[in-house]
């Protein structure tokens, strides 16, 4: 129990930190994967051309998501406070500015932002669960332009009702609320101890129904894996990296707050490993699921977003057991949703927990309320709202361009340079131990030099589009 004065730094809920480093894995596995494996990654594949895609994201995720990754985690550890209290403490211990508090207020902000329409697609994922219970992608050999008229239909539809959008969200921030409102032990690591295994084996369950079913595996695995670097382009690159953040959950703290109930035991080079390798291979079993049902059917991979709500569900009514497979796929979509929105709520949690001196529950209640109302906003943006389009872009679409664009890239950047730069090779050496000397430096280098440049391109991109393709 620490002294009086030291209470309100301290997690409140650290002694119920993680029990185990299997479930720190798991929980910060389960917030890396998410919409961003099953729904993201494999459209902006088909939209850029495959193999060599898949290989420039791979590079990044080793080169620049993991390297930051590890720092979060460090930092988190270091720390043990919420996101903001890191950098306060660490100014205060190691004698530097504690100004970079501003990157714990950016993360604050963008967990605010990707929740509020993050939950929102989850929201979907949670519709069409129900769309393949009730039988609507059951076996239909019937002309295929009706079909794919009607299944695409069924996501026009759902994007027109408001009621149905506000449902779904409802029903996610619930279940986010619920869970992180009964704490890092009681809730989260319950939680993830089930969901992240069943993710596993659905996912491979569905590969395998891939490989089995459909004759085109082959194909699937040569499209994602054999690169065509004439189908590169510049602003593929940039997606790639934009991409790794995201899928990572790096850039905006939520990794620093699961890293600050982790045990000092922990070699945190491994876990990052670990947790790095986890979501890749989660994002290829996804597209090996997903692409040879696609080509199965003769679909194109380049849909965009619509590739698992229009073209996947199309190929579904197409295949023998459809219903079964619909039904663990959204399943699997859901719940990879829900291990990351939880990892959202987190931070935000934390800090208000500090600053308001509430209980877990009532800081859940009333932060995860607040970002339900936001997220209202970012559900009507399909609707009754779509006229409503500041800068351009309507709310969901504002809202995922300024995190993904914009805030995730820089938060990342100043944590590489926090690290890099700012903090005492010393205090790291400290946290970072374990590892040999070579990957310590390999770390700093990356952190120094690479990780900044090759952000700051991706932020010109975002800012200036069009000037690199
Ligand atoms: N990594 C999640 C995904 O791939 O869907 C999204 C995410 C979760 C981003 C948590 C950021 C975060 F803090």
């Amino acid at each position: 129990m620490g002294t009086q004065s030291h209470a309100p730094v301290e997690q409140a809920d650290a002694n119920a930190g993680w029990s185990s480093r299997l479930a720190f894995i798991l929980a910060a596995a389960g917030s890396a994967v998410g919409l961003g494996n099953v729904w993201k990654f494999p459209y902006i594949t088909g939209e850029n051309g495959g193999g060599a895609f898949v290989l420039v994201y791979l590079v990044c995720i080793a080169v620049i998501g993991l390297p930051i990754l590890a720092a979060e985690i460090m930092l988190g550890r270091r720390g043990k406070a919420n996101p903001v209290q890191v950098f306060v403490k660490l100014g205060e211990e190691e004698q530097i500015s504690t100004n970079w508090q501003g990157i714990g207020w950016m993360g604050l902000l963008c967990s605010f932002f990707i929740l509020s329409f993050y939950s929102v697609v989850a929201g979907w994922a949670l519709v069409y669960l129900w769309h393949s219970i009730s039988g609507q992608f059951s076996l239909q050999p019937s002309d295929a332009t009706g079909l794919a008229e009607r299944i695409g239909g069924l996501f026009d539809s759902l994007l027109a009702n408001p009621g149905l959008l506000l449902a779904g969200h409802t029903l996610v921030m619930m279940a986010t609320i619920f869970i992180v409102a009964r704490g890092i032990r009681g809730g989260v690591e319950k939680a993830v101890r089930i969901m992240v295994p069943g993710l596993l084996l659905i996912i491979f369950g569905l590969v395998v129904y891939a490989a089995a079913s459909t004759g085109e595996f082959g194909n699937a695995v040569s499209f994602m894996f054999n690169p065509d670097f004439s189908k590169l382009t510049w602003n593929a690159v940039l997606i790639a990296l934009g991409h790794a953040f995201f899928t990572l959950s790096v850039g905006m703290c939520a990794m620093m707050a699961y890293g600050s109930f982790l045990d000092r035991s922990v070699n945190i080079g491994k876990a990052a490993f670990a947790i790095a390798g986890l979501d890749t291979l989660i994002a290829l079993m996804a597209g090996l699921a997903i692409f040879p049902i696609v080509f199965a059917h003769q679909l194109t991979p380049g849909e965009g977003p619509g590739l698992v709500f229009v073209t996947l569900p199309i190929a579904f009514t197409e295949v023998p057991g459809g219903t079964f497979v619909s039904i663990f796929f959204f399943l699997f979509l859901a719940m990879a949703a829900l291990t990351s929105s939880i990892s959202m709520l987190e931070p935000l949690v934390e800090y208000m927990e500090y600053r308001c001196n509430w209980s877990r529950p009532r800081t859940a209640i009333v932060t995860g309320t607040i970002i339900w109302v936001l997220g209202i906003g970012c559900a009507l943006a399909f609707n009754l709202w779509s006229g409503f389009t500041p800068f351009g872009k309507n709310l969901f679409d504002l809202f995922d361009w300024l995190t993904q664009s914009i805030l995730l890239p820089m938060g990342g950047m100043l944590i590489s340079i926090y690290a890099g730069w700012i903090l005492s090779r010393k205090a790291i050496a400290r946290e970072m131990e374990g590892g040999t000397a070579i990957t310590f430096s390999v770390w700093i280098f990356l952190m120094r030099f690479i990780a900044p440049l090759a952000i700051a391109l991706v932020l010109v991109n975002s800012l200036f589009p069009g000037l690199f393709s």
